[in-house]
């Protein structure tokens, strides 16, 4: 069992819960700058071991790994003070948000030989899992093209300061799912070009960056895929649609994988067309009010990380594999700037 330390308690509340019924982690005590807020935690899950400093989970030396919840702008330093105290990492997306501290923490992590595991969630959900499996089986024969989206009613993520402020964008904090996604498939993505602008509803809400995305990639080999994400309006009902979403064209097959409904389809390379549900998952997945949170993805990937701890592999997205993400995201920044196609670096 490794004992785990948590960092910020909004999303960190999924993996409190992650912990809590893991047989493979402990969770040992939980961090926030807000005082009430680790009083809501504790008394939710009956887990009083909580303190407001940072330090104190550095300094702990019963803690293994430290999980990071706070704010996107916040995530290298944090990183950087966990290694730095020899914890190993798990750090939510975006990973960081500015490629100018990335040499930093791989270097800090070669030193300490403490591991950075990236929580990229949608990775671990049932209907992204299945497909995965599906893909490596050889069910759609030669991968094509991908296409993923991020298309969610986030205006009330505006209740949160920092989702007001210029240092957020949707660019990291949503796209960041879909371009893991097709990295997934495609790792190798040398350039990118979009068009993005602020909805009238972004802007009534205070944001100052982009809500309306939509971009296309090209990989080394010449591949293309295409990625997008909506964040400040109503969206389609799940059974038309789904807020998260990755489509996979082969050669002989489709899937595609569908966050909302735990819903999956496949057309196989054999012809035969297969729609699957995950019904019996949904507690699982879904353990609080509505499905804002989804605390079983997070369980997923901490059990993954221990997995990998105790086998000695490499834990996927590992430091390397984020920041080449964050780079790709960076050219997507950098796209919208300039209106034209930019090389990633
Ligand atoms: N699917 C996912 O993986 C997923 C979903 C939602 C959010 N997230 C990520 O989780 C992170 C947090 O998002 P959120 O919605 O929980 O935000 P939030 O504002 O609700 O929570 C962040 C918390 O961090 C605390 N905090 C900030 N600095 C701190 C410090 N130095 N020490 C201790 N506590 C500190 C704040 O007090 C706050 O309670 C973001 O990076 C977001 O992108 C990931």
């Amino acid at each position: 069992m490794y004992k785990l330390g948590i960092l910020g308690l909004g999303e960190g509340r999924s993996t409190m819960s992650a912990a809590l019924q893991s047989d493979k982690w402990t969770l040992h005590k939980i961090c926030d700058l807000n005082e009430d807020l680790c009083k809501k935690r504790a008394k939710e899950f009956d887990f009083h071991n909580y303190t407001t400093r940072y330090q104190d989970l550095l300094e702990d030396p019963e803690i293994d790994v430290i999980g990071i919840y706070t704010p996107d702008k916040f995530h290298a330093q944090h990183i950087k003070m966990a290694l730095e105290a020899g914890k190993h990492v798990v750090c939510t997306k975006p990973l960081i948000d500015d490629l100018s501290k990335a040499q930093e923490l791989i270097d800090l992590s070669a030193a300490t030989g403490k591991r950075v595991f990236v929580g990229q969630s949608s990775r671990f959900f049932e209907p992204m899992k299945r497909q995965r499996a599906d893909y490596l089986a050889g069910e759609i024969g030669e991968l094509v093209t991908v296409e993923a989206y991020y298309h969610a009613d986030h205006r009330w993520f505006l209740g949160k300061g920092w989702s007001l402020e210029n240092s957020f964008k949707w660019l990291y904090g949503g796209l960041s799912h879909p371009v893991d996604l097709v990295r997934w498939y495609m790792p190798d993505i040398v350039e990118v070009m979009g068009y993005g602008m602020l909805s009238p509803n972004g802007r009534a809400g205070g944001l100052q960056n982009q809500d309306t995305m939509h971009f296309i990639f090209k990989a080394a080999d010449g591949r293309i895929a295409r990625v997008s994400g909506v964040y400040s309006g109503p969206v389609q009902p799940t059974v038309r649609d789904s807020e998260m979403s990755c489509i996979l064209r082969g050669t002989e097959g489709c899937s595609q994988g569908d966050y909302m409904d735990l819903r999956y389809a496949i057309t196989t390379k054999t012809g035969e067309e297969k729609l699957i549900t995950f019904d019996h998952k949904l507690k699982h997945f879904f353990r609080f009010e509505g499905k804002s949170h989804h605390a079983g993805e997070y369980q997923n990937y901490y059990e993954y990380f221990a997995d990998c701890l105790t086998s000695g592999e490499t834990a996927y997205p590992d430091l390397r594999e984020g920041i080449k993400t964050v780079a790709v995201m960076q050219a997507m920044d950098e796209s919208l700037r300039t209106g034209v196609p930019v090389r990633v670096g």
